[in-house]
């Protein structure tokens, strides 16, 4: 997968040391409660697993389906979600864990819906920011790194379902992707 890269743009230590970080932070400022994380899939499932294991605190995961992309690389701005978390978000301290927010229509959407179902609190944590990109008002209160505006991959990032499980995060060459 490394020859399909133009660079790598952060490391598996840096991911990790960063993760750690986001961990503690999070351990800090939920001290007492048992906040509920939510993995919105697929892209935050490698982010995800680190970070709850980073966090110092008993936790509960719960997993739903979102996503404003088609098989392009820009985003459609048209959100398809899938969940049926309403009764296990009622009343609890939500942290929704995002791969990366671009026009951020998808955390948005989802973000408005669950402030709907009587959530005690809602925060975001997103590995990733490209504020450059943003379309919809919003602001994750956790990111792990601001990234320029190139598409990357690894980490749990796809194009097209692939490298997923590329361990460090890269830019794809363009010819990959046009
Ligand atoms: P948004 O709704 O435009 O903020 O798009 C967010 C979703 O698009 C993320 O959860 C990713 O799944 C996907 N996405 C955005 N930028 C990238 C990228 O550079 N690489 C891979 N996926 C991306
Ligand atoms: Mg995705």
């Amino acid at each position: 997968m490394k020859e399909d890269m133009a660079y790598i743009l952060l490391t598996r230590e840096q991911l990790a040391a960063r993760v750690r970080e986001l961990g503690q932070q999070i351990t800090r400022d939920y001290s007492g409660e048992k906040p509920l994380f939510i993995c919105v899939l697929k892209g935050s499932v490698i982010f995800y697993a680190d970070l709850v294991r980073a966090v110092e605190l008993p936790v509960q995961l719960e997993f739903m389906t979102a996503s404003s992309y088609g098989s392009a690389t820009v985003s459609s701005g048209k959100v398809h979600v899938v969940s049926e978390l309403d009764d296990k978000i009622k009343d609890r301290h939500v942290i929704l864990v995002e791969d990366i927010i671009d026009s951020g229509r998808t955390i948005a959407f989802v973000k408005s819906d669950m402030l709907q179902k009587g959530v005690k609190s809602l925060k975001v944590c997103s590995l990733l920011d490209k504020p450059s990109r943003r379309v919809a008002d919003v602001t994750p209160d956790y990111v792990g790194f601001e990234v320029p505006d190139e598409f990357v991959v690894g980490y749990g990032l796809d194009f097209n379902q692939d490298y997923r499980n590329f361990p460090d995060i890269g830019v794809l060459k363009p010819e990959k992707y046009q």
